[in-house]
């Protein structure tokens, strides 16, 4: 069987049995508590918890609609850094796709097992064994899955059945809190390959579990790994999804590298694909990463083309993956190239000058000449025996403070004439631009609050003359459409010429106002109350504030939102900017 068809029996499966099917989300997730998504259930986090509900929410991969099901089916691209180091062994992989079910109140423990049952029945898999979570100090022996699987023939007694702890059989939480849960393993062809997950608890960020009102089912099974099962294949990488990539390698190159490159060329595409490009920070720097140590291999191996390996990859997923597009991501591989290429020699040579390597000088090696950490180790070989992935990993964070350290320095107040530790201006030209930039603030933050909601508060601002900087409180990424919609508003507001007025108060009395203000800041004892325009019924905004501003927003110019992304779990920032 191969893949597209499992694929489709998967679906299918789970749409008989009344599950919603929805597409894929993102590897670039909106959940700001990770850098890429690593599980099927994240898209459904919500449902889980009880903050969205199935037949009412507008659902983000669905265009906005909402699931119309307690139960939903997908296939994931996922991808787990953690895995890196591994990748080259028989069976580690960065990116794959996770088959999963879900459930938030639907069904739970006795439908979840009997579903994985039927549908591996259904594929002729034989189950070899199962695990089922064994109990702790915290959470109780399942015994519930014990009597359900018993059912089924599998049981202690017969050996078919295993207890195991928390480290094996407990998933959970992704990020620092959520959802999770004892889980039953299912074990096929000598490896895991269905895990189901028992939501019954809420992970807080203090590490105490709550039981959850409604518990739900999370299940994931890795394509890669059944594909391999189904195909009888020793190994992942010989399955028809690495096939036609891995054959435009040279036969006689090591095998661990020819795995390097079969996971690494899925995991360059899918990460291109999905809007990642290679930077220093975050997914950018695990895409440069993988880019780089393909192409250093390349480098060394003239007969190596990665470029082929990347159109191969794309003829194999572009059904069902349309946004893998074979010139986008050519061109993405060949900029990294580029510039990579000057300086990847004379990194070697440096590499293989050094007598001993550690995390100073690994880390040096990165800096100057972009070498990654798995190549220093690897090509070190015996003089890279003292280094290790945490030290290298302590160097590049030191290394991202100081060069924080550095920015807050410049923008330390020396040469400002304003400096209001909100707004920052070097001379008179820039008071002006901030000024504004201030103001729009004010309407941009009013605007926010109409189109998403009360629950936006301001959680910190920073305005330069580039752009204002807003941090707020919301939980998920915005919509183009609801960016759309705050700029129009702000726009409005700025054509309608409000007038910006203000008025001193005692602190109590300008609360009552219903002025915004900071819940936790320390306020002086009389404060302004910022008003724009008092022609509506009620104003389009009032902040307690210190000012300066503008008289009219008239003289803003246009704003417009520059970009929106995640700072932390429940913040958001928006750059914007008037021109
Ligand atoms: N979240 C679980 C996993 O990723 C089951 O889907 O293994």
């Amino acid at each position: 069987m191969d893949s597209s068809e499992l694929r489709t029996r998967f679906l299918d499966y789970f749409k008989e049995k009344g599950h919603t099917i929805v597409p894929s989300s993102s590897l670039l997730p909106d959940d700001p508590s990770v850098l890429l998504t690593t599980a099927g259930m994240q898209q459904f986090k919500p449902y889980y918890t009880g903050a969205a509900d199935p037949f009412r929410s507008p659902h983000p991969t669905l265009e906005g609609k909402p699931l119309g099901s307690k139960n939903a089916a997908s296939i994931q691209k996922s991808f787990r850094t953690s895995d890196i180091d591994e990748v080259g062994d028989e069976r580690h992989l960065t990116f794959f796709e996770m088959m999963g079910n879900f459930s938030f109140g639907g069904y739970f423990k006795e439908e979840a097992i009997l579903y994985a049952k039927e549908f591996l029945d259904s594929l002729g898999v034989s189950i070899e064994y199962v695990t089922v979570f064994g109990g702790d100090k915290d959470v109780p022996r399942d015994e519930e899955s014990v009597k359900i699987w018993e059912k089924y023939g599998f049981s202690a007694a017969k050996g078919n059945l295993k207890f195991m702890g928390r480290e094996d059989n407990f998933w959970g939480p992704t990020g620092a809190e959520g959802p999770c849960g004892p889980t039953t393993e299912i074990y096929a062809g000598g490896i895991e390959v269905w895990n189901i997950v028992f939501n019954e608890y809420y992970q807080k960020a203090d590490k105490t579990l709550e039981k959850l009102p409604t518990p739900g089912v999370d299940t994931g099974m890795g394509l890669e790994r059944l594909a391999r099962v189904l195909q009888k294949k020793a190994t992942v990488f010989e399955t028809d999804l690495f096939l036609r990539a891995m054959a435009e390698l040279p036969e006689d190159l090591d095998e661990r590298i020819r795995r390097i490159f079969g996971d690494h060329t899925r995991a360059i595409a899918f990460l291109l694909a999905d809007g990642v490009l290679p930077s220093n920070k975050e997914a950018g720097y695990v895409l440069r990463r993988l880019m780089r140590r393909l192409l250093v291999y390349e480098h060394l191996d003239a007969r190596i083309a990665t470029e082929k390996l990347l159109e191969r990859v794309v003829e194999t997923y572009g059904h069902p993956y349309s946004n893998l597009r074979k010139e986008f991501i050519l061109q993405g591989f060949r900029a990294e190239k580029e510039r990579f290429q000057q300086s990847i020699a004379r990194g070697l040579k440096e590499l293989q000058r050094l007598p001993a390597l550690n995390a100073r000088n690994a880390f040096s090696l990165y800096e100057s000449y972009g070498i990654p950490y798995e190549i220093i180790k690897e090509l070190g070989g015996q003089r890279a025996q003292g280094l290790a992935r945490e030290g290298f990993d302590a160097e590049f964070a030191k290394h991202q403070e100081i060069s924080r350290a550095g920015q807050e320095r410049k923008f330390g107040g020396h040469g400002l004439i304003l400096n209001t530790g909100e707004l920052k201006a070097a001379n008179e030209e820039e008071a002006k631009i901030v000024t504004r930039l201030h103001t729009a603030t004010h309407l941009m933050q009013a605007a926010l609050r109409r189109v998403l909601g009360e629950g936006v508060r301001q959680a910190g601002s920073d305005i330069t003359a580039e752009r204002t900087r807003f941090d707020f409180t919301f939980d998920r990424k915005l919509a183009p459409e609801e960016i759309r919609q705050v700029e129009e508003l702000v726009n409005k507001a700025i054509q309608d010429d409000l007038l910006v007025t203000y008025e001193e108060l005692p602190y109590e009395e300008a609360v009552k106002t219903g002025a915004l203000h900071f819940a936790k800041e320390k306020y002086p004892q009389r404060v302004k109350v910022y008003t724009m325009d008092s022609k509506y019924p009620e104003p389009f905004s009032k902040e307690l504030c210190g000012g300066p501003h503008v008289q009219r927003t008239g003289e803003l110019g246009h704003f417009k939102v520059l970009k929106e992304e995640a700072v932390s779990a429940g913040i958001r920032r928006i750059r914007a900017t008037v021109k």
